[in-house]
């Protein structure tokens, strides 16, 4: 299984929900996840962490305004920048106390947050690990996102390309790795799609880490902040690049690509080829200015829309579609509802986003 998730801590126990009855006199709401659904007007939780790419600013009030018009109640958080963690665990705990039938969480950190799922589990709410997956436990009962294996795999192609494309007289290229936040349990699925592409291509030669570190202890980036990245190029440009070309970067997403990008002007350096993820608007400014060579798109409106639409099937007491068993939490198949991401570079850009009022005007 290709998707397996390094398991560090331990578990817990999930299943189909016996919901309590509804006040208000209204009829008792049956089961979910089996024969029927709740009421249609519950609160729906919705922890998000905090707010370090464009797709988690954006997914806020897409959850608000989109619940919102489903009928539902709820209740829309963030994890706070200091002590994020605790911040969410706090958060998701009175979601279920308040009673919450279903519970949307982005982790802040996927691997604690086992008691919080525990708890709605026991009250009867339905967990959904939004983007990120949450892991080590067997309480969380869906996954919604983009295929994160894919994405890197998409990165790692791009970097190959892009280099090819840059040097068409180069036979071997000097780049670094850079991956996300140990914390996040999609950063070593990213960077491990990215390494099945890489990989062989460092075994054969043609691509050379010059700094050597190629471990995800190595390239992590903590709390996917663009200044550890930064620093992190700087000390690798004035460690291991004096006399030497950087010709391409793997950076996992668009906010560390631009860090990457201002280490190595800064450095009085040509930019190399550099991958990024989320479409954010200025990166996609800096692809058609020349500069990041690609990005993701993972379309924030698709996601939480389909999120959404889980809720609401919950809700009428249908059953949850799900079209992958790929993604496992270290405990258990988390079914999973995968979308597709799309690599953009200069080339497809006008393409990639004809459909996105925000972006299409920037690629004209
Ligand atoms: C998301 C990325 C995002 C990163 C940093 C990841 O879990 O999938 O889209 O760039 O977190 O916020």
């Amino acid at each position: 299984m290709k998707k397996i998730l390094l398991a560090t801590t331990t578990v817990a126990a999930i299943t189909a929900l016996a919901l309590s009855g509804c006040a208000g006199g209204r009829e008792e709401a049956p089961e979910a996840g089996g024969d029927g659904g709740f009421a249609a007007d519950s609160l729906i939780g919705v922890a998000l962490p905090d707010k370090t790419s464009e797709n988690w600013v954006l997914a806020g009030g897409l959850f608000e305004d989109g619940l919102k018009e489903a009928g539902f109640e709820y209740d829309v958080q963030y994890a706070g920048a200091s002590n994020a963690v605790k911040d969410q665990q706090d958060q998701i705990s009175a979601m279920v106390t308040n009673g919450a039938k279903v519970i949307i969480i982005g982790a802040k950190d996927g691997g604690q947050l086992g008691t919080q799922v525990q708890a709605a589990k026991d009250s009867g709410a339905i967990v959904i690990a939004y983007d990120r997956l949450i892991v080590d436990t067997e309480n969380v009962d869906y996954y919604v996102a983009f295929d994160n294996f894919k994405v890197g795999e998409l990165q790692g192609e791009a970097l190959l390309e892009g280099l090819a494309a840059k040097f068409p007289d180069k036979k071997t290229y000097n780049i670094e790795l850079f991956s996300g936040s140990s914390d996040d349990s999609n950063a070593p699925v990213f960077f491990d799609g990215a390494m099945k592409v890489l990989q062989p291509k460092i075994d054969d030669g043609t691509l050379v880490v010059v700094s050597g570190q190629t471990d995800i202890k190595q390239t992590a980036t903590a709390g996917w902040k663009p200044e550890n990245a930064q620093s992190r190029a700087e000390t690798l440009l004035q460690g291991s690049y004096s006399g030497k070309d950087l010709d391409g970067v793997l950076s996992p997403n668009d906010t560390l690509a631009r860090a990457i990008i201002t280490a190595v002007k800064s450095d009085g350096r040509d930019v190399p080829v550099v991958t990024g993820q989320d479409s954010e608007v200025e990166s996609v400014k800096s692809i058609m200015a020349g500069e990041q060579y690609s990005t993701i798109n993972k379309d924030t409106r698709l996601l939480v829309a389909q999120a959404i639409e889980m809720a609401q099937t919950l809700q009428k007491g249908e059953e949850i579609a799900t079209n992958s068993d790929e993604y496992n939490n270290g405990v258990k198949v988390v079914p999973a509802f995968l979308l597709d991401p799309v690599i953009v570079t200069k080339e497809n850009a006008a393409d990639a986003y004809k459909n996105d009022p925000k972006l299409s005007p920037l690629t004209k």
